[in-house]
């Protein structure tokens, strides 16, 4: 009887509380016969789900074209992909055009599985000098293999969705071969105009190695992107795990993070009252 009442008593916080699911990917996607294939993906692996219990997230796609060599992964393998490509934060088409780093590591789903090593959870994301978002394993030495192609879905600030060309693979993640998943973007050759470095007035990239090595007719013509981009002086991910991107661009999130954690601790309290 005491529990009863006690159970009557908590019953509309508990029902406060419950996350409800505000976004359904499936759903959303579904809307998109281009992306029914990584749709299907996402479900069969259960990273739908992931998702749809999350807030605050990204999650990148790509079209039915270039999902079909993620049929040649193994169902384990698969997951781990899919989950690389839900970044834990949100962008929409605003945010993520007005970076205020060139280059930067997003932290993905992937991380919080516990198993990534070598910064597999991570996604390097690069705004080019060409202006082209690019996308590529946070894999040290790893190409960028995708870039931005346009914005399917926005909720601020729940979820959003946004296309990119190509699926993000980090070499190693699998010991069996891998089907060709998108050629290196290269950059173009000739650097734009010394353009007076736009919005630039970041901390992240070191104030004059940049401007010159960037603008310098690129003696290793051939290096995947404009050598010298900024080193990103310490932001290791591995220094401070869980954020090493724009953490004064997400007050959304972190408010999100300490709701969240609040909502666990009631939570906790409240099943501890339950157990008495
Ligand atoms: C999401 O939508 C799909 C398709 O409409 C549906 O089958 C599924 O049950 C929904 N999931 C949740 C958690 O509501
Ligand atoms: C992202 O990749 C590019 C090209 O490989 C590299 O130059 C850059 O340093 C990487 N960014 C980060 C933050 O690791
Ligand atoms: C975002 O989630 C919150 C809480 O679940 C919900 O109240 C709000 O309507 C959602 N926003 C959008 C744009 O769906």
């Amino acid at each position: 009887m005491a529990s009863n009442s006690a159970v009557i008593i908590l019953l509309p916080f508990l029902l406060l509380l419950s996350p409800v699911a505000a976004h359904n990917i499936t759903r959303i996607l579904a809307d998109f016969p281009d992306f029914s294939a990584f749709n299907q993906f996402l479900s069969q692996s259960s990273v739908a789900a992931e998702i749809n219990r999350r807030q605050t997230i990204t999650v990148l796609v790509v079209d039915n074209a270039a999902a079909a060599p993620l049929s040649s992964l193994d169902a384990e393998t698969l997951k781990s992909v899919l989950s690389i490509h839900v970044i834990l934060d949100y962008f929409d088409t605003y945010k993520i055009h007005n970076l205020r780093r060139r280059t930067t590591l997003f932290t993905t789903l992937y991380q919080t599985t516990g198993v990534a090593e070598n910064n597999m959870g991570f996604l390097n994301f690069t705004h080019l000098p060409d202006d082209r978002l690019a996308f590529g394993s946070g894999v040290k030495g790893s190409p960028l293999t995708a870039t931005y192609v346009k914005a399917v879905k926005a909720m601020p600030y729940n979820i959003s969705v946004l296309q990119i060309t190509g699926a993000v693979v980090p070499p190693g993640i699998t010991d069996a071969p891998l089907a060709p998943f998108g050629a290196p973007i290269t950059v173009a050759p000739e650097p734009l105009v010394p353009a007076p470095a736009p919005v630039d007035d970041s901390d992240a990239d070191t104030p004059d190695a940049d401007a010159p090595a960037a603008d310098s007719p690129a003696p290793t013509a051939d290096s995947p992107a404009p050598a010298a981009d900024s080193p990103a002086p310490a932001s290791g991910p591995a220094g401070d795990a869980p954020a090493p991107e724009e953490a004064d661009e997400d007050d959304s999130s972190s408010a999100g993070r300490i709701a969240g954690s609040i909502t666990a601790g009631l939570l906790t309290a409240v099943a501890g009252a339950l157990m008495l």
